[in-house]
């Protein structure tokens, strides 16, 4: 099946495709799960993921290579961290085989939608995990519905590689200290949508969220991780209970370490410290790797390599990653998982 995609002017929005997966959680055990062309789902008015927010979801996303092959980049990490969600919620836990299965009937069912490799499309794959029935005090709910459906996707900031500007939020967390912070739940999302909308009007791509205790370091971007490339060649990432564990911050780390021969580290990074870092960076799934062109503090707008070009070590990342993902770059052991 082709399909016509536009593949070179996709942004990130929702797109209806033909297939999705679905599965159900009831009296202590999943069922099979199945593909269906049904967009919509059926729960109970009184589903605790409607009401005390007990979801969860995950993002990853399905690559073609050169010679057409489709593969994902490291869909376990996603599966182990939806379980770690899921046990922070109160959530059944959707087995690492299950989910990864579950992926890739998604991908296959709907290759069309695919884009091509050289476009820089992808397929982006949303699991969903939520709980429902008849609960009407807080408790967790009897029953479960785990679901995976997709579109295809380009860049998630405007910017791709071009430099993109981001600021500081001061009067709103995405977190608590010893909240959901580093659970991919749907809480952390809502609370970040005012902070957003700001940063928007303000034309920002996103927000830089500070530690929820001090208020002095750099926590996260509202949807992916920060990096910074240090003037002595570092690469250095805010280590935080309450920051979503981003697979592709791991990832980097790693590269930088191993393939760029940069020392690599999580640690703090200080607001008031920016003029350590020679370049900095968004990183995840949907923003792959989004260079930062300045960032808006409360005193001042610093900015990093340039505000129209990304900075060389960024650069050499972003190659490395993506190199990997789509398969002209050898991976280390187990990053790709073959779509057959
Ligand atoms: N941080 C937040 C708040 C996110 O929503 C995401 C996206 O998943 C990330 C970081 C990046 O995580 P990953 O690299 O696993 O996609
Ligand atoms: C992802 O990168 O997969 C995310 O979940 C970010 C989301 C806010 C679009």
């Amino acid at each position: 099946m082709t399909v016509n995609l536009d593949s070179e002017n996709l942004g990130f929005a929702y797109r209806k495709l033909p297939y999705r997966y679905i599965s159900h959680y009831k009296d202590g055990k999943w069922d099979a799960g199945a593909l269906t062309e049904e967009a919509t789902l059926h729960l109970s008015e009184a589903s605790p993921a409607l009401h005390y927010g007990q979801q969860g979801f995950e993002g990853l996303k399905a690559y073609r290579t050169k010679s057409g092959a489709l593969q994902l980049f490291r869909p376990r990490m996603n599966a182990e961290r939806l379980q770690r969600t899921a046990l922070r919620l109160m959530m059944a836990e959707v087995p690492t085989d299950k989910f990864v299965d579950a992926v890739k009937q998604v991908v296959k069912a709907n290759e069309g939608y695919v884009p091509p490799f050289g476009t820089g499309g992808t397929l982006y794959l949303r699991p969903l995990l939520i709980g429902v029935g008849d609960v009407i005090g807080v408790h967790a709910a009897p029953e479960y519905i785990f679901t995976v459906f997709a579109m295809p996707v380009g860049n998630y900031f405007k910017g791709g590689l071009t430099p993109t500007n981001f600021v500081v939020s001061y009067d709103y967390d995405r977190a608590a200290p010893h909240g959901t912070g580093a659970a991919k739940v749907g809480g952390n999302y809502a609370a970040s949508l005012i902070p957003g909308e700001l940063a928007h009007s303000r034309n920002f791509s996103d927000v830089i969220y500070l530690d929820p205790t001090t208020h002095t370091k750099i926590e996260e971007v509202g949807s992916a991780n920060f990096f910074g490339i240090t003037k002595d060649n570092e690469f250095v990432t805010p280590l935080s209970p309450s920051i979503l564990p981003s697979i592709t911050k791991y990832s980097l780390l790693w590269l930088a370490e191993h393939r760029l021969g940069m020392k690599a580290l999580e640690g703090d990074v200080k607001i008031s410290e920016l003029e350590r870092f020679a370049e900095a960076g968004a990183c995840g799934t949907a923003a792959v790797i989004s260079p930062i062109a300045g960032i808006q503090t409360k005193d001042e707008y610093h900015v990093f390599y340039s505000e129209t070009e990304v900075g060389p070590v960024t650069k050499r990342l972003y190659d490395e990653l993506t190199g990997i993902q789509f398969g002209d770059i050898e991976a280390p052991d187990g990053w790709i998982e073959k779509v057959e």
